[in-house]
């Protein structure tokens, strides 16, 4: 296998992104993610657009994974707060494909994350929700320093049954 390296997005990444969360949309077993394949079909351009948003944001990023062959196998974002009250905070989600999991890719882009997250003086807060029993994602999310913090039971109904969201967060100290 190839390396890899972890790098902000740029717009044309956006057919890139949407491929990336279709694979993982479509796999079998599915993965702890809410979207059904069909929920996630948006046109290129406003992904373009999401793209350059966060490029102009202080509380948002978009980093991806990628190598030379493969091209792009892992994403993360950070979608920021919209409201003067919540400006601080940024809420990260993100994905690997599947044949790059368990290899560091997570890890890359969380270290990438931080290091934004660091330099940012906006943000001061990073939270995010995980389906309880994805072990995985919790395990990386407590190495980063992220908490507990609360427990959305029954907020997930998949595959028959219903399954709690754990909320996390991880704050960030910068002097004023
Ligand atoms: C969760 C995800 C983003 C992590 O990315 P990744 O590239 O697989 O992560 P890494 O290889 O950097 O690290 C995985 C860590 O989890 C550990 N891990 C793997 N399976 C585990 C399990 N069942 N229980 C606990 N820890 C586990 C690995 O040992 C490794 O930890 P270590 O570095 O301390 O040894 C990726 O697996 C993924 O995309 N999963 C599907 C989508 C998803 O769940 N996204 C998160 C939604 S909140």
């Amino acid at each position: 296998m190839s390396s890899f390296r972890i790098r902000p997005a740029i717009e044309s990444d956006a057919q890139g992104y949407i491929d990336l969360i279709r694979s993982v949309l479509i796999e079998q077993p599915p993965v702890d993610t809410p979207y059904a394949p069909e929920e996630f079909d948006p046109p290129v351009e406003r992904i373009a657009g999401r793209i350059y948003d966060v490029n102009e944001s202080e509380n948002s990023c978009f980093l991806i994974a990628e190598t030379d062959d493969e091209g792009m196998i892992g994403a993360l974002t950070c979608a920021g707060g919209t409201l003067a009250a919540d400006h601080h905070v940024t809420s990260l989600g993100m994905y690997v494909r599947k044949d790059w999991r368990d290899q560091g890719v997570g890890k890359a882009l969380m270290d990438a994350c931080m290091a934004w997250a660091e330099a940012s003086p906006a943000v001061l807060r990073i939270e995010l929700e995980v389906y309880a029993g994805n072990a995985r994602a919790i395990h990386l999310y407590q190495k980063y320093g992220f908490d507990h913090e609360g427990r959305k039971r029954r907020m997930i109904y998949q595959n028959g049954a219903y399954i709690d969201n754990l909320i996390m967060a991880r704050l960030l100290e910068k002097a004023d």
